[in-house]
């Protein structure tokens, strides 16, 4: 039986299947512990210009990308503060609880944030998109690519197109996905693409990076109150230089300039966005041979987290400790999906034999339950 309380001689000895934070191997573990210069520095300045070198690649974009010391919903927050006017319609596109959770960021700042969405568990259509455009305008939309409490993946190539010809400014929130998931940022013309690095990156969390398009950052001259901490233009005047306005978590920076050239040059985007793919369309059919319908509509599964419905009536906290004992870690449903489904992380370094031999302990687990 691994420990499953602190460990304070060895660390944490489970393996996460969770949909982030994810497990890190010993590689970018190793990189953290390597010491560093200052944040004011040549060495900094090479190592945060590597970061928005390969940004740019996995996010297939020459617009500037830039690092947050916080997580993903700081930048979330920062879409919100910079990009609408108090007099403005922000369009709060939401599936799940994260799109709730932007959507309440957006009344939080006192924003006029409009909430849509269709039945969790569904994706945004264009015909919603459409439908929403021609009642009314929006000037930001705000919109998830991948959900992580239901495990839907909504279609942006035929979505943001709909926006962007509305003139609207679109933040894409690719937390559990960038990096796993390709989205051509240029291509869909997404002014804000998002996420924090302890997901599909596979960086221990601390961090988080976006990318911001020309028209984002024009209109962010004229939004007042942007506060202080995460005013896009700050971040951006420091970033022509290579730097960040305040002391960033270095050794999170190091860890993802070389897990950028680990994604790039060694295991290749191609390669890894595939392997994303086979590891969620695996977790699928073992779902479906053990019984289990999926929570998430048809066509439109997340490929970096399964959400599966719990129409087996499995006592669902017993079995992800039973698996906990046994050395791996797997999630209950997120929020009021609670112990109606359960999520199987497969994001970041897992590879499909990994996988497959957890599945397997799972499987024996849930025989034994039946
Ligand atoms: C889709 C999505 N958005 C936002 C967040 C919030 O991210 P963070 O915890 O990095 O702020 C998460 C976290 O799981 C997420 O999955």
């Amino acid at each position: 039986m691994p420990e499953i309380h602190f460990n304070k001689k060895k660390g944490s000895q489970l393996k996460l299947f969770t949909p982030g934070p994810v497990d890190v191997p010993k590689r970018i573990l190793d990189e953290m512990a390597k010491p560093n210069d200052t944040h004011r520095s040549n060495p900094y300045r090479e190592m945060h210009l590597l970061v928005e070198e390969g940004l740019k690649k996995v996010l297939y974009t020459s617009n500037d990308c830039l690092i947050f010391t916080s997580s993903a919903t700081g930048i979330m927050e920062a879409c919100v503060r910079n990009l609408l006017k108090d007099d403005e319609k922000g369009l709060f596109l939401s599936i799940g609880a994260f799109g709730d959770r932007w959507h309440q960021i957006g009344e939080g700042n006192g924003k006029n944030s409009i909430k849509e969405g269709v039945e969790w568990g569904q994706a945004i259509k264009a015909n919603l998109v459409n439908d929403l455009f021609e009642k009314d305008n929006y000037d930001v939309v705000f919109v998830q690519a991948n959900e992580t409490s239901t495990g839907v993946y909504n279609p942006l190539e035929q979505i943001v197109p709909i926006m962007k010809d509305h003139n609207a400014l679109v933040c894409v929130d690719a937390t559990s996905s960038m990096a796993g998931v390709k989205v051509e940022v240029d291509k869909l013309g997404i002014d804000v693409c998002l996420a924090s690095v302890q997901k599909c990156f596979t960086i221990p969390p601390g961090l988080a990076v976006c990318s911001i398009s020309q028209a984002a950052i024009d209109k962010s001259k004229e939004v007042k109150n942007r506060g202080y901490y995460f005013d896009f233009l700050e971040l951006l005047k420091k970033n022509k230089v290579h730097e960040t306005p305040n002391t960033p978590p270095i050794p999170q920076i190091r860890a993802l300039a070389a897990q950028l050239d680990y994604i790039l040059n060694e295991e290749g985007l191609k390669n890894r966005f595939d392997r994303h793919t086979k590891l969620a369309e695996f977790t699928r059919k073992w779902a479906a041979e053990q019984g289990f319908e999926m929570f998430s509509e048809k066509g439109y599964e997340s490929n970096t987290v399964s959400t599966i419905r719990n129409n087996i009536g499995i006592d669902i906290g017993k079995m992800v400790s039973t698996l906990m004992e046994r050395g791996y870690k797997i999630v209950n449903g997120y929020g009021d999906l609670k112990n109606k489904t359960f999520r199987i992380g497969h994001m970041g370094e897992i590879t499909l034999k990994e996988l497959e031999k957890m599945l397997d302990v799972l499987k024996d687990i849930i025989s034994e339950m039946k």
